[in-house]
């Protein structure tokens, strides 16, 4: 497919979602508003700074919006039929890709029907991009959903330079081997120039599959494909520390904070837990843990656990079976340990802005970020950045990206209930000069290493790694 010459962009991002939901507008009508979530987070910044175009879905079933703009930024919506959404969607992305990539903790299901929906609408995507994107453009494709595009892109658009970032877990090869479609998976990543990971480890994962699955050879970072030379590295990816620090010194959010406290009663600890309701989290294994002590008092007397877990993809029946679940576990230790005026735990399922999320940070002494398997998780770091008085303790799972970088965090293995116990309890306990310190280093490592800083550092590396794409 030629450039479309009246939208040709020198720079696409193509991601599932569009960063923007169709909500009612106060006078009945529809419009664009933006919506939340890690990815969006991440590349709104880039994007406002770069120019360019964003290819996504909107995330309802129906016809595509086509080309908008929202906010400044150029929009192209993508349509998925209902059918497509169920196979797609539901299907091939979160109840196969999801769970195969994130250690099997639910049972992955494969259906050829839904890794044909696979192909057709990853072909979508490939075809928007290749019509968008100006001679010698960089196109930035993002996450599991599209591992296909890159090759597509590439057969389409030999001029562009494909960029491809893995926001989730490379599965190690015993577990990737599973996929009856690996190999094809393994070539459609490797239409890229340059695959960026989370982590080290999940480079190193993929590499291993483009040996085994592809029967290809690796050296170092690269991998050899005829006379292409494609590296995959790790770029952990971050969040708008400035953006968010200053949205937590905000006087009302601040107000806020003390309000929420005020509204809980006053307790002497609040811990916190921010998630997608998903069996990631491990949100099981933690109220298992905080009931524990509640139970044995070991946090003292009216100790409040406020856990957010933000609706997600609520048609896949794991993500319903987990909701009755923790909705059960809830009830279970608020029954048991709550009284008239209090309840050991606040769970909210609901989406919070920004604004009321800083102030939920500010509001708590203890971050529970614990689970069994994550990409990175921005939480942790939403967490630190708002700590701007660097008091605070953060909990952390060894099974995410962000323990290779919170060196301060109180790290753990979810699995250990009675570790997570210990460790909670040691976060409750720690001595102020201990938990500045600890806070100050993980802080200084966010501001740091930011969201800009993680796109520019990919981007670089893109132009470095593809110096030769032709401008046409
Ligand atoms: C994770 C994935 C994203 C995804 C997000 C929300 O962060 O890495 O690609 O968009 O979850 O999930 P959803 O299914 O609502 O797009």
């Amino acid at each position: 497919m030629s450039p479309n010459r009246n939208t040709a962009r020198d720079f696409v991002v193509v991601a599932s979602r569009l960063p923007v939901d169709r909500v009612e507008s106060p006078d009945g009508g529809k419009e664009w508003r933006p919506s939340p979530g890690g990815l969006v987070t991440a590349l709104e910044p880039v994007m406002r700074e770069a120019g360019g175009a964003w290819i996504g879905w909107s995330g309802d079933a129906g016809p595509a919006a086509g080309a908008f703009t929202a906010d400044g930024l150029q929009m192209v919506g993508l349509g998925l039929s209902e059918t497509e959404v169920r196979h797609f969607y539901e299907g091939f992305c979160n109840a196969t890709l999801w769970p195969l990539y994130h250690d099997v903790i639910a049972p992955p299901q494969f259906h050829r029907c839904w890794w044909e929906a696979y192909v057709t609408v990853n072909r979508r995507f490939a075809e928007a991009a290749a019509a968008q994107a100006a001679p010698g453009a960089t196109v930035w494709v993002h996450d599991y959903q599209l591992q296909l595009v890159p090759r597509m892109l590439r057969e389409q658009r030999g001029d562009v330079r494909i960029g491809f970032f893995n926001h989730i877990p490379f599965p190690g090869y015993e577990i990737f081997a599973q996929l009856p479609w690996r190999q094809q998976v393994v070539r459609g990543l490797l239409g890229a120039d340059l695959l960026g990971f989370q982590r080290r480890a999940d480079a190193g994962n993929f590499l291993r599959a483009c040996r085994r699955a592809a029967g290809l050879t690796t050296k170092g970072t690269a991998v050899r494909v005829g006379d292409r030379e494609i590296h995959a590295a790790a770029f952990p990816i971050s969040i708008d520390a400035a953006g968010l620090a200053e949205i937590a010194r905000r006087d009302e959010v601040v107000k806020r904070s003390i309000q929420i406290r005020e509204a809980l009663g006053e307790p002497a600890l609040v811990l916190l837990g921010v998630d997608r309701l998903d069996y990631t989290k491990g949100i099981l294994h933690r109220l298992r843990a905080y009931g524990e002590l509640v139970d044995e008092q070991r946090l003292g007397p009216r100790v409040v656990l406020i856990q957010v877990a933000s609706p997600s993809r609520e048609r896949v029946a794991a993500y319903q079976t987990l909701r009755d679940e923790v909705e059960v576990m809830v009830g279970r230790i608020n029954g048991q340990h709550g009284e008239v005026g209090y309840a050991p735990v606040h769970y909210l399922h609901q989406s919070y802005p920004r604004e009321e999320m800083a102030a939920l940070y500010l509001a708590a002494d203890v971050m529970l970020v614990t689970p069994l398997r994550d990409g990175m998780n921005l939480v942790a770091k939403e967490y630190v950045v708002c700590r701007t008085d660097e008091t605070g303790a953060l909990v952390l799972s060894e099974f995410t990206g962000a323990a290779d970088e919170l060196g301060g965090a109180i790290l753990v293995n979810p699995h250990d209930i009675a570790g997570l116990k210990d460790a909670i309890v040691r976060a409750a306990t720690i001595r102020p000069a201990e938990a500045r310190r600890r806070m100050r280093t993980m802080r200084r490592r966010v501001c740091q290493h930011d969201v800009a800083r993680w796109a520019a550092s990919f981007l670089d590396t893109l132009r470095q790694t593809a110096p030769n794409s032709t401008a046409g």
